[in-house]
This record gives structure tokens, C-alpha cells and sequence, in this order.
């Protein structure tokens, strides 16, 4: 999505050859007309299914996830993180392990939000490692729900979570797919759909 390139040149702000900082538009503050332009990119790559939730994490992914949502008329269902899960037997949870920050933390989602007969789309802002999706794919299959997709909006295609939910078969569509961080500079991949 050359929009989306075009700011994360501008704006972005390359930390370690690992992290980029997006802080002025997505992490932090957040430019409106440009999640705008993203629900409606992930809106038109999914055209050919039928969506009834779409399933994000607290709290970057929920703007992202609110534009599809609003886009698609479909609800919008976040994951909410705990650092322990008080027991309670009405919640779907998952445990989520951040290779990038060292902690693990619970994530949860009420069991009256999700159902078996739900189309479920994940959208989250960062795919890294691939461990927050992979903690909403097993919510969604406590659910009972069918997973049409993953909608991200950076990828950080020099990690293994791209790669290992698409060789599960997990239909994952980036709308920018970051290669390198080297020297301060974001270099994108070349094979990245328009
Ligand atoms: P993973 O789920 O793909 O395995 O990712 P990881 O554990 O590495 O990510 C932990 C947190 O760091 C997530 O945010 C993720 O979005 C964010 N993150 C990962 N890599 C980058 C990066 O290069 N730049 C930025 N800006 N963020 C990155 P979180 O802790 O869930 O926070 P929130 O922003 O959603 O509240
Ligand atoms: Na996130
Ligand atoms: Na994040």
C-alpha cells in the first residue's frame, strides 16, 4: 500500500536494525484519514469473503481493526491483555509470548463476543514473531470460529511469524512488508501485492 510506504518513510524512525518506531500515526498518535485508507485496503484484499467479526488485540490494533469494521459493517472484538488472568470460565484466553519485550501475558476474550458460526478476520498493526496472532487463532478455535485471514499492517518480513502462519496456511496479507532496517533506513520487499 504505497500510501502507507510513503508515510513509514516520512515518519518512521528506524530504533535498532529490529524495531521501527510509528509513533506519530499508529502506536501512539494516530492519523484518522490514513486508517481510513487501511480498513478500506483490507476491506478490498478480502472482498471475496464473507466477514462477521473482526478480531484485533489491545491496543494498537484496534484502530486499524475499527476502520475494517466500520468499512465491512461488521463488530469489532478486541483481546484484552492481563498480567494474570483472573479465573473466570466465561472467558476464551490464550497466553502470548513477546519475544521483543521478554514477557508473557494473558489475553482474553469474553465468550459472549465470539461463536462457532463467526468469520473471523485478525488484524493487528505489527506482525513480529508471530505470537500475538497465533494467541488469536487459538481464541478464535476455542470459538469454534472460522479464520478467513490476517490483516496486518506492518510486517517485519526479516521475522518468522510472516512466514510461519502462511506455511501453516493462515492467509496473511500485509499492507507493507519491511525487509531491512539497516543504517536507518526501511527497505520494503519487492514481491509485496498491490
Ligand atoms: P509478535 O506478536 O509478532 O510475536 O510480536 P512481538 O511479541 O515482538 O511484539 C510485542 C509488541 O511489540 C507488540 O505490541 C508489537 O506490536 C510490538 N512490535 C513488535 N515489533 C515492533 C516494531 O518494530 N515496531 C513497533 N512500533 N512495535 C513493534 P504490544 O506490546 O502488543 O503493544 P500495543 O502497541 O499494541 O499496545
Ligand atoms: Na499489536
Ligand atoms: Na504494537
Amino acid at each position: 500500500m504505497q500510501l502507507l510506504k510513503d508515510k513509514i518513510i516520512k515518519e518512521g524512525k528506524v530504533l535498532s536494525p529490529t524495531v521501527l518506531k510509528v509513533d506519530t500515526f499508529l502506536n501512539h498518535q494516530i492519523d484518522p484519514l490514513l486508517m481510513k485508507e487501511i480498513g478500506h485496503e483490507f476491506a478490498t484484499r478480502f472482498t471475496n469473503e464473507v466477514i462477521t467479526k473482526v478480531l484485533t488485540i489491545e491496543s494498537s490494533g484496534i484502530a486499524p481493526a475499527t476502520m475494517l469494521g466500520l468499512e465491512i459493517g461488521a463488530p469489532v472484538v478486541f483481546a484484552r491483555k492481563r498480567k494474570s488472568l483472573t479465573l473466570s470460565d466465561n472467558l476464551f484466553t490464550a497466553s502470548v509470548h513477546s519475544f521483543t519485550k521478554n514477557v508473557t501475558s494473558d489475553i482474553a476474550v469474553s465468550r459472549d463476543f465470539l461463536h462457532a458460526d463467526d468469520n473471523i478476520i485478525i488484524i493487528d498493526d505489527f506482525l513480529a514473531n508471530g505470537e500475538a496472532v497465533k494467541g488469536l487463532l487459538h481464541i478464535a478455535e476455542q470459538a469454534g470460529a472460522n479464520v478467513v485471514g490476517v490483516g496486518i499492517v506492518i510486517e517485519k518480513g526479516f521475522q518468522d511469524g510472516g512466514k510461519n502462519l502462511r506455511a501453516q496456511g493462515v492467509r496473511v496479507e500485509s499492507l507493507a512488508i519491511v525487509n531491512e532496517l539497516e543504517e536507518g533506513k526501511v527497505t520494503f520487499a519487492e514481491e509485496e501485492a498491490e
